[in-house]
């Protein structure tokens, strides 16, 4: 492309603020145009966050001039409108989760095949160089094979109008924020686990705390817990055969004042940890680069495999969790 991506925002989201701020660090995007229910509500978006358009979401995906469009919708409207998006012929950045269950994820992919444009699910921490460093630590072998993973990520909700806590806008606990958890395990392990258990306390129809155990073919175990009602955490550690790994995974270093994770080799306890520091970006900068480059080079079957098997793997722990028999 000669010109910058010219991407549109379906929904004056909360989130969409900070994606705009990280937008403008990027010189390959430029946020043209907010879409929202309310006409006066997509005005004062645009304002407060000097975009020159405020459209209803049916101009936006009318709207020839644009290219792309971000989804920061409440995740049960991030397949329709996905799909509505890629079958205008934009392209697809959808916030995760980007599906509800498998067949979502595969309808929204084959409806991104079908207009020929890109679909990736927003995970900004997957395009951190912290992320890339552990990635290549593990293919090294600096902490041998993967045997265990124990991952979390959870605060405090107490909105109680929030769209996390309506069952029918896809809320709860391990969509909201056991999705990270659930994508890091299996961005390092490389496939969807072969047997899921799971526990959840509910809280108006929704798992408002919730644990799960994943077993993977190689024989790595993995443990996921997220909540709505406790303090603010994230936070994994991957124990392998020589070493261990301890990462905040963090979606924007920017924030962090010595963004840095730690790597133990060695089963000894006098080794030392070695605190390995790392660049503070923007998450949201990163992941629309990543989105342009797919953009302009092609869709990436890793990614896609991995957005499919975490749509997989998130309905079949709340399937577990709740008691429903599964395939
Ligand atoms: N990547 C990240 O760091 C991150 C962080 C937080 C959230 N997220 C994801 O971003 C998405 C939005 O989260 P958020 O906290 O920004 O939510 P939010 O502030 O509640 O925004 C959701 C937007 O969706 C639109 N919408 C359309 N139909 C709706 C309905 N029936 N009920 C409520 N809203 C509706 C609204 O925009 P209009 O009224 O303008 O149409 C609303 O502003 C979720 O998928 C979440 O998982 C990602």
């Amino acid at each position: 492309m000669n010109h910058p991506i010219r991407l549109g925002i379906l929904g004056a989201a909360r989130i969409a603020a900070g994606f705009v701020a990280g937008a403008r660090l990027s010189q390959r995007v430029e946020v043209v145009a907010v879409g929202s229910r309310d006409a006066a509500k997509a005005a004062e978006f645009a304002r407060a966050h000097g975009i020159e358009r405020a459209l209803s979401y049916e101009e936006l995906l009318g709207a020839m001039d644009i290219d792309a469009v971000y989804i920061p919708l409440p995740n049960s409207l991030h397949a329709p409108w996905s799909i509505a998006a890629l079958r205008a012929g934009k392209h697809v950045l959808c916030e995760k989760p980007l599906a509800l269950s498998e067949a979502e994820a595969l309808e929204m992919f084959e409806a991104a095949d079908a207009a020929s444009v890109v679909l990736l699910e927003g995970y900004p921490y997957l395009y951190q160089p912290m992320m890339q460093q552990i990635e290549r630590l593990i293919a090294e072998g600096a902490i041998g094979e993967i045997q265990t993973i124990t991952a979390a990520c959870g605060f405090t909700l107490n909105n109680p109008n929030d769209i996390r806590l309506d069952p029918s806008l896809g809320g709860g606990a391990l969509l909201d924020s056991g999705c990270y958890p659930v994508s890091f395990i299996r961005q390092l392990i490389g496939n969807r686990p072969t047997r899921v258990s799971a526990v959840a306390r509910w809280r108006n129809d929704v798992d408002e705390t919730l644990a799960a155990t994943l077993e993977f073919a190689s024989g790595a175990i993995a443990q996921v817990t997220c909540s709505f009602a406790t303090g603010l955490h994230r936070s994994a550690l991957i124990a392998g055969s020589g070493g261990i790994i301890e990462t905040e995974f963090q979606n924007h270093t920017i924030r962090s004042q010595t963004p840095s994770f730690r790597l133990r080799r060695g089963s000894d306890w006098r080794n030392p940890t070695e605190t390995i520091p790392v660049p503070r970006e923007d998450g949201f900068r990163l992941e629309l680069d990543a989105f342009v480059d797919m953009i302009e080079h092609g869709d990436s079957a890793a990614r896609r495999a991995a957005s499919i098997d975490n749509a997989w793997t998130l309905a079949e722990i709340l399937n577990i969790a709740r008691g429903v028999a599964t395939a």
